[in-house]
């Protein structure tokens, strides 16, 4: 049995990439986040945490400074307070945005408090909003209007009205540098070239775009019984190679991190999900993917002699994804993210420059999303393909492993949690309508779990 046979997810508390984390104390306890100092904490104590990464190349590259001379000990001492003074800087940069206008509980929820609201409401915002962009000019314009918010080398956190954690943006990661992005591309590239093709007509179905995409994890959307989806069976050898990476292992461990110091609330209604699940199942039902029960890679397909191509997505929101949480959205490609990688989110009216390497957290069940070019507002940069090549050779035809399936261009790995898993788990039924016929309401308090979900912080 290996690892991905244990009910343990990847980068999840135990896993054996993890390396820790507590809860913070949050508004449920009553006294809520002291803001500055959560910051200042938190900075520091992750910034230092990037020099511990369970990384074995760096692992094994300490072991061989320590066993060397005095140059070796002050070139390290060196590096060390290169990091102290990178780790204030970010202290300094950290990023708060507050929307006076916007108020979590005031997002668009379904009536029984577990998902977006009905699909009416939904076709009528989706109308409006092609409406809205239904040309260039008219995009610009009402792009223009909203609130953009460029990448900084800090966490931007965005709450509410009442102070609540609604979107928040990772800072970088440093390992995860150019060479940890093309190892990542050259992984999903083996995974999509071995793999049969999504059927066209099922990627023509997709409201997201028409690229290729894999799903994977457990989902009970139409079945009290928790299914995988057709594609994840037919190709879960290779899936389980993509899975059993490094480079997803380290994408998947960060988010969990992120997740329990940022929603430590939502993290413990997930770990509770999970573990309920595990106990009706044997384990066999659980979370792969740290506190989700989904992954979904997106990328766009490769034509030969073409510039790299784009996921793009249209204005949708991921509504039977569980409302009073978040999804984690990561950025992979090799792109100008400063003019092709802003996301827009409807209800918050704002536009989020998000490069490649960094997470992204929001309630995409509950805000209208969709990707935005910056030619939109601003025009054009250079789109080359990636390739690699062995001993620091210059690229030529024969020497090069270009990507085979996938382009280099924007793509997403994303984690997310459906409400079905959430509404057996909490209703402790199989499904509503048998929470239902056992006298429950069937429904969940949705202000209560947002004022959990989203963190309320103190601003001082
Ligand atoms: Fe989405």
């Amino acid at each position: 049995m290996n690892n991905r046979d244990q009910p343990i997810a990847y980068g999840a508390p135990g896993s054996t990439l993890d390396v820790g984390g507590s809860f913070l104390q949050s508004e449920g306890s009553g006294t809520g986040i002291d803001l500055r100092h959560f910051l200042f904490d938190l900075i520091g104590d992750i910034s230092d945490l990037w020099d511990e990464l369970p990384y074995p190349e760096e692992a094994e590259q300490d072991d061989r400074v320590n066993l060397e001379g005095r140059a070796e000990r002050n070139l390290r001492k060196g590096q060390e307070r290169s990091r102290s003074r990178l780790a204030k800087k970010k202290k300094a940069e950290a990023n708060v945005i507050r929307l006076a206008e916007v108020d979590a509980l005031d997002l668009p929820v379904s009536s029984t408090g577990w998902t977006h609201k009905s699909g009416s409401y939904r076709r009528c915002v989706k109308n409006e909003l092609d409406t809205l962009l239904q040309d260039i000019g008219r995009t610009q314009f009402v792009l223009s209007q909203l609130r953009h918010i460029p990448f900084i080398r800090a966490p931007t956190m965005v709450l509410d009205a009442a102070n609540r954690l609604i979107v928040l943006r990772s800072f970088e990661f440093e390992y995860m540098d150019q060479n940890f992005m093309m190892s990542l591309l050259q992984r999903l590239d083996t995974l999509f070239t071995k793999s049969s093709v999504v059927p066209t007509a099922e990627r023509e179905k997709n409201v997201r775009g028409k690229f290729l995409f894999c799903i994977m994890g457990w989902s009970r959307s139409y079945s009290p019984i928790p299914t995988r989806g057709i594609w994840e069976t037919k190709n879960s050898r290779f899936i389980e190679e993509f899975l059993d990476s490094g480079e997803f292992a380290a994408v998947c461990m960060e988010m969990s991190r992120i997740l329990e110091r940022w929603f430590p609330k939502y993290a413990a209604r997930c770990a509770a999900s999970n573990e309920w699940w595990k106990s009706r199942t044997q384990g066999f039902v659980a979370m792969k993917f740290g506190y989700f029960f989904n992954c979904c890679v997106n990328v766009a397909e490769a034509t030969p002699g073409t510039p790299p191509a784009d996921v793009k997505c249209g204005p949708h929101v991921d509504y039977k994804n569980i409302a009073g949480g978040v999804c984690a959205l990561y950025v992979i490609g090799f792109f100008n993210h400063g003019e092709r990688c802003w996301l827009v989110c409807w209800e918050t009216q704002l536009i989020i420059e998000i490069p490649p390497g960094i997470y992204l957290l929001y309630p995409s069940s509950l805000v209208f999303h969709w990707n935005a070019d910056r030619r939109e507002f601003y025009t054009g940069d250079t789109q080359m393909e990636m390739v690699t090549t062995s001993n620091w050779e210059l690229p030529v035809p024969e020497n090069t492993s270009p990507l085979r399936r996938i382009s280099s261009g924007r793509g997403s790995i994303v984690f997310f949690n459906q409400a079905s898993m959430f509404q057996s788990s909490e209703l402790d039924s199989a499904s509503v309508e048998m929470a239902k016929s056992e006298g429950k309401s069937g429904g969940t308090d949705y202000a209560a779990k947002a004022n959990e979900g989203y963190t309320s912080f103190h601003l001082l």
